[in-house]
């Protein structure tokens, strides 16, 4: 699965979104290029201290208030300078929930709802009801479509409210502070019902609240501060920091038989390999609990990259250590520089990789890209230098060289998967 292609299919995507209220003295910049996305079946939960923009921002994203600059693409339409009759369309696809949940105390639970399909004149009136009544249900309402708002209790009125939204079947569920009102246990069954019908319906739902009781329900959790978006994944960074720790290891390692010939692994070298071997087991340790709590599309997606970005890791320190074990193995015919000359170009690679590591640069993934692109020439320019050319090496000689040159050509292209992995990292982390 291609990044683009995640891409596509978000719901709504909002792209360098600022928005300002006032001007001159009192101009108060809310939201500062915004870039998010939201994707069908996902509950974004949306966080922050007040006045910091939440309500802005999801009025923007639902067609209730007109973009400044930047802009938001729901199902495909530009909300940017589109005509009134595009933008009320769109209102039409979402379902709108609030904390005061201003039902009409005038008519009946019911009618509540059927406010919601009021836009539909393709339906007739009894299509109209059946339905209400049908979504009354869903939400624990039977028997109860009869009463008006005062003879409902907190927990219920705001069922009927989550009723007349979801009785749309919209696409997107925008809730601003729907549990605010209520107590504890009825503010979670409130958003486990939403979470319950959304998943059934494929809709996104995003949803404001300062209720840290229900965060867990989430799948993502943004947080609004000084008119930007945290999109909270620090175990990912966490992992992403053990994998840079365990590249940079690994580029130290030719250091360790470059200084003259050994016989055996030094224990040095054990320790470091060992302790190596252990930090890539808790970046997969915790790559595993980031993939199955599933915060988001795009985390699993950065989740799996990262997986396999540790393996291909695993790989290249289980090369280095054979290629020290060969090394340590060697004829003693082989002379300490020609196995140096090897060590060197791995080196070089390896302190490349480790830099496109830490860095995530595009530029500094490019050139391990270039370097490790092409390996058929820097083979065959190594192997005829130290090894085939020579009529007088030995079998032994030629065997050990066949060996050494045939690890360092799957080294080479374990870099090479590497930087793939990471430019795919590093074009998924931009639109983050
Ligand atoms: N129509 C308006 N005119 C001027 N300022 C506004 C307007 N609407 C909102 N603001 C200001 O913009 C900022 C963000 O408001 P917003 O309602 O988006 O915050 P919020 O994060 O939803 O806060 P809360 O948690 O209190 O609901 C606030 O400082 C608010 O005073
Ligand atoms: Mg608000």
């Amino acid at each position: 699965m291609t990044t683009a292609a995640l891409h596509e299919k978000a719901l709504i995507s909002a792209n360098d979104l600022s928005h300002t209220f006032g001007s001159g003295e009192v101009r108060l910049q809310v939201l500062r290029q915004v870039n998010v996305d939201f994707y069908p079946g996902e509950i974004a939960i949306i966080m922050g201290p007040s006045g910091s923009g939440k309500t802005t921002l999801l009025t923007l994203a639902g067609a209730l208030r007109s973009i400044q600059e930047g802009s938001i693409v729901i199902g495909g339409i530009e909300l940017r300078g589109a005509t009134p009759d595009r933008l009320l369309a769109v209102r039409h696809q979402i379902g709108f929930i609030f904390q005061a949940h201003n039902l009409l105390e005038s008519l009946n639970a019911r009618e509540n709802v059927q406010m919601g399909l009021v836009h539909r004149t393709d339906l007739t009136i009894d299509e109209i009801r059946s339905r209400s009544m049908a979504m009354l249900e869903r939400v624990g309402l039977a028997g109860h479509e009869h009463k008006h708002p005062p003879q409902l209790s907190g927990g219920q009125r705001q069922r009927v409210a989550v009723a007349r939204a979801l009785v749309r079947e919209p696409s997107i569920i925008m809730a601003d502070e729907p549990t605010a009102a209520l107590d504890k246990t009825s503010g979670r069954e409130i958003v486990e019902l939403l979470q319950r019908l959304a998943r059934e319906m494929r809709s996104a739902v995003l949803m404001v609240t300062h209720d840290n009781r229900i965060l867990d329900l989430a799948d993502r959790i943004l947080t609004l501060e000084d008119g930007r978006v945290e999109e909270n994944h620090r175990g990912l960074e966490r992992v992403a920091d053990l994998l840079k720790e365990g590249i940079n290891r690994i580029a130290r390692y030719p250091a360790f038989f470059a200084g003259g010939p050994r016989h055996t692994p030094s224990s040095d070298y054990t320790a470091f390999a060992d302790e190596t071997q252990r930090m890539l087991s808790r970046a997969h340790a915790d790559i595993h609990v980031l993939v199955a709590r599933r915060l988001c599309v795009n985390l699993v997606f950065e989740a799996k990259m990262l997986a396999d970005l540790s393996d291909v890791i695993g790989l290249l320190e289980e090369g280095v250590r054979q290629f020290g074990d060969l090394f340590c193995e060697r004829p003693a015919s082989v002379s300490t520089n020609l196995v140096n000359s090897f060590f060197e170009s791995l080196e070089f690679l390896l302190q490349t990789a480790a830099e496109a590591v830490s860095s995530r640069k595009m530029e500094d993934i490019d050139m391990l890209n270039r370097l490790t692109e092409d390996r058929g020439p820097m083979m065959e320019s190594l192997r005829a230098r130290h090894f085939e050319r020579d009529n007088a090496a030995s079998r032994q000689v030629q065997d050990y060289g066949f060996d050494i040159s045939n690890l360092f050509a799957r080294l080479i292209y374990f870099l090479h998967v590497l930087a793939g992995q990471l430019a795919g990292l590093g074009r998924e982390q931009k639109k983050l």
